[in-house]
């Protein structure tokens, strides 16, 4: 026998007779990659930890202190971290990046150290006081950086194996021309990291700026896949990405 279409049957029934049934949030439980920080049980942790992810110069800053502004005047007490932001390494390895002088497996394990400290002393003291912490940036920047420099994914892997896993990920995607005139109306000028000039892809650096961001724009593609990022559009103002971004988020928030 041939079933009614849903479209027929669903104007015949009354709804108060056939109530759409409510979905039930499965209760988040938090956990590490890997094995995480010793000491650390991921499951008791409170707040919400918010991850904005984006090339250099995509707008993630802008995005974060917007997103600061209109939490707290929700009353929700939050809390910013980053890279190079660590109070114990970040003026060595300021240092180191000024002379070139690390290969790319100690500078990798420089920036996990940053990372690393900020997790420990500050992602999950935040996050027990019930806080929201905004995170510019998370391990996939470091991730893709490392890549692209030959570093093996499976040590990537293990060595963010202590990172926990966010409540949520949004990757601004911009377009290259985007990102160049971000860049220059911020800096007047390209950086010889974010140009990637150490991997001598180009002797022009906006040349390389472009190579080494197409790179990236490649590895964040295979991570977007693996770790389920959600993609904003980038390219649009800066008033409609925040209005998207406060939506995506919202939805977070009304998560257990
Ligand atoms: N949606 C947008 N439209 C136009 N300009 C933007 C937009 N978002 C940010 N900008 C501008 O682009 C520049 C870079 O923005 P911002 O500093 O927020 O980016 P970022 O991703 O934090 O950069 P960085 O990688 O240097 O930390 C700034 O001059 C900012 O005003
Ligand atoms: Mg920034």
């Amino acid at each position: 026998m041939k079933s009614a279409s849903p479209k027929k049957r669903s104007a015949a029934t009354p709804p108060a007779l056939a109530p759409a049934p409510i979905p039930v949030p499965k209760p988040a439980v938090r956990r590490f990659y890997g094995p995480g920080l010793p000491n650390v049980d991921a499951a008791r942790l409170g707040g919400k930890l918010i991850v904005v992810e984006g090339a250099d110069g995509s707008g993630r800053s802008s995005q974060i202190a917007r997103l600061r502004d209109w939490l707290e005047l929700q009353g929700h007490a939050t809390v910013q971290v980053g890279l190079k932001r660590s109070t114990l390494v970040r003026e060595e390895l300021e240092k180191a990046q000024q002379g070139n002088i690390l290969s790319p497996t100690t500078l990798s394990l420089f920036y996990a150290t940053d990372f690393a400290d900020q997790l420990e002393n500050i992602i999950i003291p935040a996050l027990k006081a019930g806080c929201m912490v905004l995170a510019d940036r998370y391990i996939y920047t470091l991730m893709a950086r490392d890549l692209v420099r030959g570093i093996e994914e499976s040590w990537l892997k293990n060595l963010y194996g202590i990172a926990l896993i966010p409540d949520a990920v949004f990757y601004l995607n911009v377009s290259p021309a985007q990102l160049v005139q971000r860049n220059f109306a911020k800096n007047r000028a390209l950086d010889y990291w974010e140009s990637g000039m150490d991997l001598r892809l180009s002797p022009d650096m906006f040349d390389c700026f472009l190579r080494y961001q197409k790179e990236m724009a490649k590895v964040f593609k295979r991570l977007q896949a693996s770790y389920g990022f959600n993609i904003v559009d980038g390219d649009r103002s800066l008033d409609s990405i925040t209005e998207d971004l406060r939506e995506k988020i919202a939805a977070v928030l009304d998560r257990p």
